[in-house]
C-alpha cells in the first residue's frame, strides 16, 4: 500500500473511533469532580464557570481533549486549549472516558437566563446581522437563530450560556488567548471585529436567547 492510503485508513480508522458513541450512564459516573465546578447537572451556579448541559456531543469531545493536550505537564504555550482550573483533571482519563462524559452533559438540559433588557437591541442586531460592512458575518449562520448551535460541526450551543463566561471567550479570541478554533480563524476572525461594548451586548442577549 502507498504512504497516502495508509495514512488515509490511519486518519479513518482515529476519526472512527473518535465517532464511537459515547456512554451517558457511564459518563454519570465519571464527573463527580466536575459537578464541583459545572454542576452536578452540567448547569454551574458561577457565571465564570461554564453550563454544559445539553452543549454538543462533538462540541464538548473536542473542547475536552483540546483542554486535556493544552493542560498536559510540559505542554507547549500553543498546544491546546488552556483553562487552569481543570489542569491535571483530565490526566487519567482515556478517549472513551472523554465520550462517555460528553454523552452525558449533552443529554442534560441547559437552564436558560435572562437578557439585560437595555442590551438586546444592540445584541440581536449583532447576533442576527453581524457587521456586515466589515465583512463580519451573523452569529445565526452558525450558531443557529435559537442559539442551539449545529453539533454536525461542531458549533457549540451558545443560548442560554452564562455571560460572564461567553464575554471571556469572545476576549480570549480576540486576544489570541483561546486559538483552539482552528486553522480558519473562524472566532479569532470574528471576534477582532467585536467592540467591548459589543461583546457585553452580544453576551447578555446570548445568555437568555432559547
Ligand atoms: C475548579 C473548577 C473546574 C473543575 C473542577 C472542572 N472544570 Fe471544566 N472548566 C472550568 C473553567 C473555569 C472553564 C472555562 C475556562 C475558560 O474561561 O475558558 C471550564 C471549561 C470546560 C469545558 C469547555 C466548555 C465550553 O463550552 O467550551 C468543558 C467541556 C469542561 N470544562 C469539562 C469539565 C469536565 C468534564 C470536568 C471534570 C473532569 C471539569 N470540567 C472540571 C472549571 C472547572
Ligand atoms: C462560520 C461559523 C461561525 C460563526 C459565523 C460564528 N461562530 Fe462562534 N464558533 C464557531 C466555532 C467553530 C466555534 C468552536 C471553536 C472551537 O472548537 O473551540 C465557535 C465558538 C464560539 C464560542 C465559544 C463557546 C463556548 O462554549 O466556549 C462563542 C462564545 C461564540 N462562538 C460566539 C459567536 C458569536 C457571538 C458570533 C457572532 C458575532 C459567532 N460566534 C459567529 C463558529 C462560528
Amino acid at each position: 500500500m502507498n504512504k497516502v492510503l495508509v495514512s488515509l485508513l490511519l486518519t479513518l480508522g482515529i476519526s472512527g473511533l473518535a465517532h464511537a458513541a459515547g456512554d451517558a450512564a457511564a459518563g454519570e459516573g465519571k464527573v463527580a469532580i466536575c459537578g464541583a465546578c459545572h454542576g452536578a447537572d452540567g448547569n454551574s451556579m458561577a457565571p465564570n464557570f461554564p453550563k454544559l448541559a445539553g452543549q454538543g456531543e462533538k462540541y464538548l469531545l473536542k473542547q475536552l481533549q483540546d483542554i486535556k493536550a493544552g493542560t498536559a505537564a510540559g505542554a507547549d504555550a500553543t498546544v491546546g486549549r488552556k483553562v487552569p482550573e481543570m489542569t491535571g483533571l483530565l490526566d487519567g482519563l482515556t478517549d472513551q472516558d472523554l465520550e462517555d462524559i460528553s454523552a452525558f452533559y449533552a443529554g442534560q438540559k441547559m437552564s436558560v437566563g435572562a437578557a439585560d433588557p437595555a442590551l438586546v437591541a444592540r445584541g440581536e442586531a449583532l447576533y442576527r446581522g453581524g457587521k456586515l460592512a466589515e465583512g463580519m458575518p451573523a452569529c445565526t449562520g452558525c450558531h443557529s437563530p435559537t442559539g442551539s448551535g449545529n453539533d454536525g460541526a461542531k458549533f457549540p450551543q451558545l443560548g442560554g450560556q452564562h455571560a460572564a463566561y461567553t464575554a471571556k471567550q469572545l476576549t480570549d479570541f480576540r486576544e489570541g488567548n483561546r486559538y483552539n478554533d482552528g486553522e480558519g480563524m473562524i472566532m479569532r476572525s470574528i471576534a477582532a471585529k467585536l467592540s467591548n461594548k459589543d461583546i457585553e451586548a452580544l453576551s447578555s442577549y446570548i445568555q437568555g436567547l432559547h
